[in-house]
């Protein structure tokens, strides 16, 4: 897909790697000018690099004082702000369990960074939008947010509470111009989870196995084709869409889908 972003200056999270680079790439592909913000400062500033018109941004989303200089910054360079995308998200990899046995530390510290992040960096931006009477937010939520899987509950919560705010967003913000979408990827090839589906050991294996047999496709997505969805809630062309959660899945929030039965 090809779009016209020329003149457009956009604000990704978490794109030194992963879903928010193949975002942040393509954006600039597009002709936006696009500041690429994560809390790996060294990382994203290597990914921005040689990027044309880039700007590599250190933001830590949980933190309001950090969101607010960045966004400073952001603005001070670009003078105004088109495009946000809130990409930056955590889920546990350590504590896949059960309610009963979920730590509070981790409950709070994935709603802090998926759900109260996203909030500040909406916040922050709306401020700069309100005063153009234009922009759009567009928010990265999870099939989990939609269909929850178990002993994930704090992503599948503060996932849920993305694809929700970005309803709120847009009944607040639209006479303003601004339209909020949400994109929810299903499994999606990164560095972290080609480890699961390339993996040579068995448990890994099977547990790739049971991932896939809820993929209708029976593929993990691409970072390129969660990128695309994020581009046309971008482009001038979706001027009529708002509140909307599109979930780029291969087809797993569908409904219940067993290869075996
Ligand atoms: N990969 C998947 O299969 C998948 C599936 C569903 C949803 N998602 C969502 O897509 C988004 C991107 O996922 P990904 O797989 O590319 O992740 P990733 O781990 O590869 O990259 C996430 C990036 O966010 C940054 N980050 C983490 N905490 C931050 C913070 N507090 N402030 C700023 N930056 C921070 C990291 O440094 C990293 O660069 C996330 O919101 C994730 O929940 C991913």
């Amino acid at each position: 897909m090809k779009v016209n972003l020329e003149g457009k200056f956009a604000l990704v999270t978490g794109a030194a790697r992963g879903i928010g680079q193949a975002i942040a790439d393509m954006l600039t592909a597009n002709g936006a000018r696009v500041a690429y913000a994560d809390i790996d400062v060294a990382t994203v500033q290597q990914t921005a690099a040689n990027k044309p018109g880039a700007l590599a941004v250190a933001m830590d989303i949980s933190n309001e004082s950090s969101v607010q200089s960045a966004m400073a910054e952001i603005h001070k360079q670009f003078g105004r702000l088109d495009i946000l995308v809130n990409n930056a998200g955590v889920n546990t990899a350590k504590h896949r369990v059960n309610i009963d046995q979920f730590p509070l530390e981790e409950w709070e510290r994935i709603l802090k960074i998926d759900l109260t992040g996203t909030f500040l960096v909406s916040q922050a931006a709306s401020r700069i939008m309100l005063k153009q009477q234009e922009g759009r937010i567009i928010n990265i939520a999870s099939v989990l947010g939609v269909v929850p899987a178990r002993l994930q509950c704090a992503f599948t919560s503060a996932k849920a509470g993305v694809a929700h705010l970005t309803r709120t967003l847009a009944i607040e913000l639209g006479e303003h111009g601004i339209l909020v979408n949400c994109v929810a990827p299903g499994s999606t090839l990164t560095e972290g989870t080609k480890q699961l589906f390339y993996s040579e050991s068995a448990s890994e294996k099977d547990r790739a196995k049971r991932v896939l047999s809820h993929i209708p496709l029976g593929r993990a997505g691409t970072v390129e084709e969660m990128a695309h969805a994020v581009l046309f809630f971008a482009a001038p062309e979706s001027s009529y869409i708002s509140g909307q959660t599109l979930c780029v899945d291969g087809g797993w929030s569908a409904g219940g889908f067993f290869r075996d039965f």
